[in-house]
């Protein structure tokens, strides 16, 4: 562009790099003067950081200040001290140290407003200045954690980890059993501070109910310390239901009572008894989620049913009431559980069959041993027979006992 103004083509672009050169050398110089300002400094004044609150402490340091003055100056460039002499009327700001070599002051209650360049001052035949940079941090509180909705089973869920206030912006992060939860971070500049907000979105049932969601905030004026958040989800859900009798088999004139097990987010309030097809004799009593009925007649044969309902929805489950003859069943009185009866059953069975394999092996063993020994005497011919008949005897004992 210089060039197509200039129009002189090589001439321009050989002016310009003699500029350039030029301007360089200036620069070199210029730093070599600065270097060697530096190494005779007369002030010298540290960079302090502090938390918001705190107290900080603005050093000043004099190569040598004798009967020279000393000025301290706010970022405003309001004078604090003056020598010795506070100007400023603010007792935050004490003077700690006041000799040839430094001059140190005190700042309490350290607010944003304090941050900015402190200036040292020092009056000799020349002027001499250093600032001392003071930074604010402001860590975060406990995190606050907003919930967008209700959260409700089947549907996502919206929480909001919110810093309003910090400086530098602070890190936060979601977890949930030592897990971390991808969240989306959005930060706010308000003045010097940050807001800062992490947003998860993740769909609940009703196993998340209860569930513990960490936020933590992380932050370097917390040096490595976290501050942390717990939340405890709180899922909605439709009811269940689930009929409990607190007796299986029923005669007549037995008492009976039903609980209706119900759970549920919100826990429903109300429970329902009913007879399918019919009305609730006058004799049932109803408690809440219990349905009695002080003594059972054949007439309360049916199906009851317990139902209730949330905003969510409704569940019901039922019973069917069978009452039984007292008389009819023998079996029910002694309240053994058929199963039981069945295996004793069983096992008779199966000895009777083992008895009686064992009687027909004998007998055909001992038919055998008539026929072998009938040779040899008659001695043993009876004992055999004995055997025989007992063997008899005792299939005979065992099918009394079957009977
Ligand atoms: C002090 O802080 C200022 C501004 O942040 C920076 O320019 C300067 O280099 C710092 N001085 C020292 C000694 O760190
Ligand atoms: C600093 O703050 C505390 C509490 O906020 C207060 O009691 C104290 O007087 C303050 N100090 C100064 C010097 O303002
Ligand atoms: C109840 O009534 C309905 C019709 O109203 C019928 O279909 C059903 O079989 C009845 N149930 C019983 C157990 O009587
Ligand atoms: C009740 O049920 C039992 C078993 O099914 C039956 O024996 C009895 O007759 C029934 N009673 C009535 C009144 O329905």
């Amino acid at each position: 562009m210089y060039r197509q103004r200039d129009g002189a083509g090589e001439w321009g672009s050989m002016a310009a790099g003699f500029k350039g050169n030029y301007i360089r050398a200036i620069g070199i110089l210029l730093l070599l003067a600065a270097a060697g300002r530096a190494l005779a400094q007369e002030v010298q004044a540290e960079n302090v950081t502090v938390v918001e609150g705190g107290v900080a402490e603005i050093n000043c340091k004099f190569r040598q200040n004798e009967g020279s003055t000393v000025v301290i100056q706010n970022p405003h460039r309001q004078t604090l001290f003056f020598n010795r002499d506070r100007a400023l009327k603010d007792d935050r700001f004490q003077l700690e140290e006041f000799t040839q070599k430094q001059v140190k002051i005190r700042v309490s209650n350290v607010t944003l407003e304090d941050e900015g360049g402190y200036f040292c001052q020092l009056y000799m035949e020349d002027t001499h200045h250093q600032i001392a940079t003071l930074t604010v941090l402001v860590p975060p509180d406990n995190p606050l954690v907003e919930i967008k909705e209700q959260a409700v089973e089947g549907h996502e869920v919206e929480l909001n980890c919110i810093a309003p206030r910090t400086k530098p912006a602070a890190t936060l992060r979601w977890s949930r059993d030592r897990r971390e939860l991808k969240g989306i971070s959005n930060k706010q500049e308000s003045g010097k501070t940050f807001s800062v907000t992490n947003t998860v979105k993740f769909s609940v049932d009703r196993k998340d109910n209860g569930a513990i969601i960490t936020c933590e905030a992380t932050h370097p004026a917390l040096k490595g310390q976290k501050k942390q958040t717990q939340y405890v989800l709180d899922v909605q859900y439709s009811p269940t239901v689930k009929i409990q009798p607190s007796q299986g088999v029923l005669r007549e004139g037995d008492g009976l009572t039903l609980t209706c097990g119900v759970t549920g987010n919100p826990l429903p309030s109300k429970i329902i008894w009913s007879r399918l097809n019919e009305t609730l004799s006058d004799r049932v009593e109803i408690h809440g989620d219990t349905l009695n009925i002080p003594s059972l007649s054949m007439l309360d044969n049916g199906t009851y049913i317990c139902s209730t309902s949330n905003k969510h929805g409704r569940a019901s489950d039922q019973y069917v009431l069978v009452v039984y003859d007292p008389g009819a069943i023998i079996e029910a009185h002694t309240s053994v559980p058929y199963a039981i009866i069945g295996g004793i059953l069983a096992i008779l069975v199966f000895l009777v069959i083992c008895v009686l394999i064992i009687m027909v092996w004998c007998s055909v063993r001992q038919k055998g041993s008539y026929l072998t020994h009938e040779a040899s005497g008659l001695d043993e011919h009876g004992e055999a027979r004995e055997a025989f008949l007992n063997g008899g005897d005792s299939h005979k004992r065992k099918e009394e006992f079957f009977i």
